[in-house]
């Protein structure tokens, strides 16, 4: 065993450290003047006529350590393979422990050892504390938490794995301060980049071929495994991560659970999986951003209600009735259809109107009023240029106001800056601008103008957008004529994200990778991704809205479905499903709806909002210790009392509002009413036309042998 506390001739410490010869003027030097030599410089090169190299080199050589570690890279590597396929069945099979064994921050090590009792083990390193996951547990992957040792070279053993415990691998990385065999170093790439998992990948192997020769120091080896054993952990996380992304979306949805048809409208609608093409891999999943947390909570309170500017005011009168009916905007179950009636067909740009003005956005983005009406009038009319019963003024209307409750009643608003709530609130407005009444996969199959312009990619969604923003071309309607430079980028960049994000064969997509972000410990919001999962709930809730209001959306829905339905027929395309209007399902297919695609969609959004709750509630704690701190008295903003939203106004706030659930079940149970009803009718009717036939059987008969 090497003694590291030797010092050679002249009393250097071998690791270079006390080096400096007495008195010596210029760089450390050993005994015979070799500035490089060993004792100087810590292993850098081999001086021959020095006996404490001499003596150092052989124990390295032959160090049982060094071998050890040596046999350790490459198992290292095998069993971060190991351990990736592992996750990856253990995630198939929906194993709670992925977290831990995933945990990301301060885990800096993965190996594989054997136990006492001979079986394979891995050993995942986090921060000071090892995890030890024994796979050959019946029943599933166990994780055991093992207290951290601090061993020394001197401990190690030769049945088990490096048990030297390092520190967190610091900002320069591997060897980042080493210096001599194992090359020169630069701070390392982050590791979840590929440049990283190259450099890794070449560290190893200079590592390995400097182990040959014994002359690799301990704390360079240490590092470079380190590094190598993090690069390797992010890649199998990133894999596991597309892995959890790319599962079957509808794997979920049992084949007996829903009538085939159901299944295929779900699997064409809300897939990527076009009922035209091939199921093929999805794209890369986009990453979630790290969002820092620019919360400026208690601020919006004051402005966000009720703050009509005078300017405002001066030019949309608003009639009696209509302004009482829009002191209910606030309410989950707003009647948009009575808006629409009392406004003789106009409920968005009234809404609308309403809604900037409260929220001080006319304001604060110094809209010309009249610009804001001429904009609203033009949007209202491109909603209803196609006459379509469903994709009208009034849905427009009607996402905008559950948008609006979202942001007011479950506290998002206060999560967010006057822009976003701006862009929110527009791309909701502006969200199916000149809709044609038929759908994406309708465009592609009858290849439509609009699908060539936007090559079959989200092609309503596209033209949503670029359309209204044409409509700002016009000077008179440019309500976006002030904003900054970087204002009207940031902007337009939301409300792209956002509208682009209603395109259902997105839906399981930004479920799931919300859900998965979700369950993730260190979950940072990512503003963007959170509304256009508000903004996509938002356009698909009037299931979890009163039946009464449901079930007039439903009809409406319908029938624009089979309109399509009958266009199909006429161009001998096949029917779409849920188009055809003598065989639709429709309590069916809402079952089907509610079941796998809001009560999911609903039930993350549920998490989000919580989550933005919380966070805005620890923001503004937070702000309230620092001001009490600094001045003594709590915060003025903090502290403020919100007609908005109960985030921040009390000491002991109550929780956003959700009702949507219980609509969701009350709608659910009528649909499956209807739906045996339906089936009933069928048999009877199918029983009668038996009964005829065999009537008209009779009849025939006797005449046949006549
Ligand atoms: P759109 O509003 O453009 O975006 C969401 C789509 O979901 C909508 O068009 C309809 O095609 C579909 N959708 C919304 N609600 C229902 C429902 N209750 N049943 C079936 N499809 C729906
Ligand atoms: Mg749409
Ligand atoms: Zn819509």
């Amino acid at each position: 065993m090497s003694d590291r506390s030797r010092t050679c001739d002249e009393g250097h410490a071998g690791n270079g450290e006390n080096a400096v010869l007495p008195g010596s003027p210029g760089p450390p030097r050993c005994r015979i003047g070799n500035p490089s030599c060993c004792c100087v410089t810590e292993y850098r090169t081999w001086d021959d006529d020095c006996p404490l190299c001499q003596a150092l080199r052989e124990e390295h050589v032959q160090d049982e350590y060094t071998q050890i570690l040596n046999s350790e890279m490459s198992v290292m590597i095998e069993a971060v393979y190991g351990l990736s396929s592992l996750v990856e069945q253990k995630l198939k099979e929906k194993q709670k422990t992925r977290q831990d064994i995933w945990k990301r921050e301060g885990t800096f090590g993965i190996f594989v050892t054997k136990g006492e009792d001979g079986r394979r083990r891995i050993v995942v390193r986090d921060g000071w504390t090892s995890y030890h996951i024994d796979d050959a547990q019946s029943g599933g992957v166990l994780v055991r938490r093992v207290q951290p040792r601090v061993l020394t070279r001197s401990h190690t053993t030769t049945t088990g794995t490096p048990e030297a415990v390092e520190g967190p691998p610091t900002s320069t990385g591997v060897g980042g301060n080493a210096s001599g065999a194992a090359g020169r170093v630069t701070a390392p790439p982050p590791v979840d980049t590929l440049e990283a998992c190259e450099r890794a990948a070449r560290r190893l192997r200079e590592v390995a071929s400097h182990l040959q020769h014994g002359d690799v120091p301990l704390a360079v080896l240490q590092k470079t495994l380190t590094y190598a054993a993090c690069v390797l952990e992010t890649v199998c996380q990133e894999e596991t991560r597309k892995l959890l992304d790319e599962d079957d979306e509808l794997s979920e949805v049992r084949p007996d659970a829903v009538p085939t048809e159901v299944r295929e409208w779900l699997e064409s609608t809300f897939t990527r999986q076009s009922a035209s093409l091939p199921k093929r891999r999805s794209e890369d999943k986009p990453r979630f951003r790290s969002v820092a947390n620019a919360i400026r909570a208690g601020i919006m309170v004051d402005r966000l209600y009720r703050r009509v500017s005078p300017s405002a005011a001066v030019h949309l009168q608003v009639p009696p009735p209509i302004l009482d009916l829009l002191k209910t905007t606030d309410e989950w179950c707003f009647n948009v259809f009575k808006l629409n009636e009392l406004s003789t067909d106009q409920a968005l740009r009234y809404l609308s109107f309403d809604l900037l003005n409260r929220y001080g956005l006319v304001h604060k983005f110094k809209m010309s009023s009249l610009f804001l009406e001429n904009f609203l009038t033009q949007i209202e009319a491109g909603y209803k240029k196609y006459g379509n019963p469903y994709h009208n003024n009034m849905h427009a209307a009607d996402v905008t106001q559950t948008v609006h409750f979202m942001l007011c009643r479950a506290g998002v608003a206060n999560w967010l800056t006057d822009l976003e709530i701006f862009a929110t609130l527009f791309a909701a407005i502006i969200h199916d601008y000149e809709h044609t009444g038929t759908t994406n996969n309708f465009h592609v199959m009858s290849r439509s103008e609009t699908a060539l312009i936007y090559n079959d990619r989200s092609v309503l969604e596209n033209h949503h957008i670029s359309s209204a923003f044409r409509v700002m071309q016009r000077d008179d309607c440019n309500v976006l004529a002030n904003l900054s430079r970087e204002e009207y980028r940031e902007f337009r960049s939301l409300v792209i994200e956002m509208v682009l994000a209603t395109d259902m064969t997105s839906h399981f997509q930004q479920v799931k990778t919300m859900k998965t972000a979700l369950g993730h410990h260190d979950f940072s919001l990512d503003k963007p991704k959170s509304l256009c999962l508000i903004l996509h709930a938002c356009d698909i809730s009037h299931p979890a809205k009163e039946w009464s209001l449901h079930t007039r959306w439903t009809g409406y829905l319908m029938e624009e479905f089979f309109k399509q339905g009958d266009k199909e027929k006429q161009l001998g395309l096949p029917y779409s499903p849920l188009c055809d209007r003598n065989t639709t399902m429709v309590a069916e297919s809402q079952i089907g709806f509610i079941d796998f695609i809001l009560s999911p969609t609903m039930d993350v959004c549920s998490e989000l909002i919580m989550k933005i709750y919380q966070q805005v509630l620890h923001q503004q704690q937070q702000q309230r210790a620092s001001s009490a701190s600094t001045t003594g008295t709590p915060s003025e903003d903090s502290s403020r009392s919100s007609s908005v939203s109960s985030v921040g106004s009390q000491d002991v706030p109550k929780e956003p509002a959700r009702p949507w659930m219980k609509y969701l079940e009350v709608n659910r149970l009528r649909w499956q009413e209807r739906a045996a009803q339906d089936a009933e009718a069928k048999r009877l009717a199918e029983e009668q036309a038996s009964v005829t036939n065999n009537g008209s059987a009779e009849e025939a008969a006797p005449a046949s042998t006549e």
